[in-house]
């Protein structure tokens, strides 16, 4: 049984996720190195040269804001990106109960099955948080196969900051499990 090598000459990466989880912060942040007080509802596309990046491909980074974008939109997104970032806020149950209620079956219903791409859950604001999210984000990971990874991250202290999108990149240059599966054939 053999995957397909995939060459890549970038790697795109979108940010999706309930209002106000931190996705214009993480991006600014990411690219200031310093927490933005005041946030746009959207950033413009951002591109990371491919030398600063740990894969060495040019990244793009792409965010994306209800408030700017309506779902017809947003689905197009979700169809260009080579990785989905669901983005929740630790501190906020809702916004993880959005990532099996709306977030995963999305991004499901947008892509067939064969071209499913890989999904990494970000949770932000890990500052406002003493004990982890992940006893609730688990059982996604085991239901979903296409969630990769899942990080604690916050764009305030800059805690993770860089290992979200690090891990975003590699779930495209390297999956760990196998994506889809295809049926066996006779
Ligand atoms: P929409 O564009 O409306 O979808 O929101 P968003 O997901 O882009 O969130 P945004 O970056 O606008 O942040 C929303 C609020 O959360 C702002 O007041 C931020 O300052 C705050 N925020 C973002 N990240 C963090 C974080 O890591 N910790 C804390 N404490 N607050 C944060
Ligand atoms: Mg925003």
């Amino acid at each position: 049984n053999t995957q397909p090598i995939r060459m890549r000459k970038d790697v795109r990466i979108l940010l999706i996720g309930e209002r106000g989880v931190g996705k214009t912060s993480l991006i600014l942040s990411l690219v200031s190195e310093e927490f933005p007080e005041e946030v746009p509802p959207r950033t413009e596309a951002i591109t990371i040269p491919a030398d600063v990046t740990p894969e060495r491909i040019p990244t793009h980074i792409i965010d994306y804001s209800a408030q700017e974008q309506g779902e017809e939109e947003l689905m197009e997104e979700i169809v260009r990106a080579h990785v989905v970032c669901i983005v929740y806020s630790v501190d906020n149950e809702e916004t993880i109960r959005a990532i099996t209620d709306y977030w995963l079956p999305l991004v499901r219903r947008v892509v067939p099955d064969e071209d499913r791409k890989p999904v990494v859950l970000v949770g932000n604001k890990s500052d406002v948080l003493q004990v982890s999210s992940m006893e609730s984000i688990l059982p996604i990971m085991n239901e979903f196969t296409e969630v990769e990874t899942c990080v604690e991250c916050s764009a305030k202290t800059l805690r993770n900051i860089s290992e979200v999108f690090y891990y975003a990149q590699k779930s495209v240059l390297h999956p760990t499990a196998p994506l889809y599966l295809p049926e066996e054939k006779e």
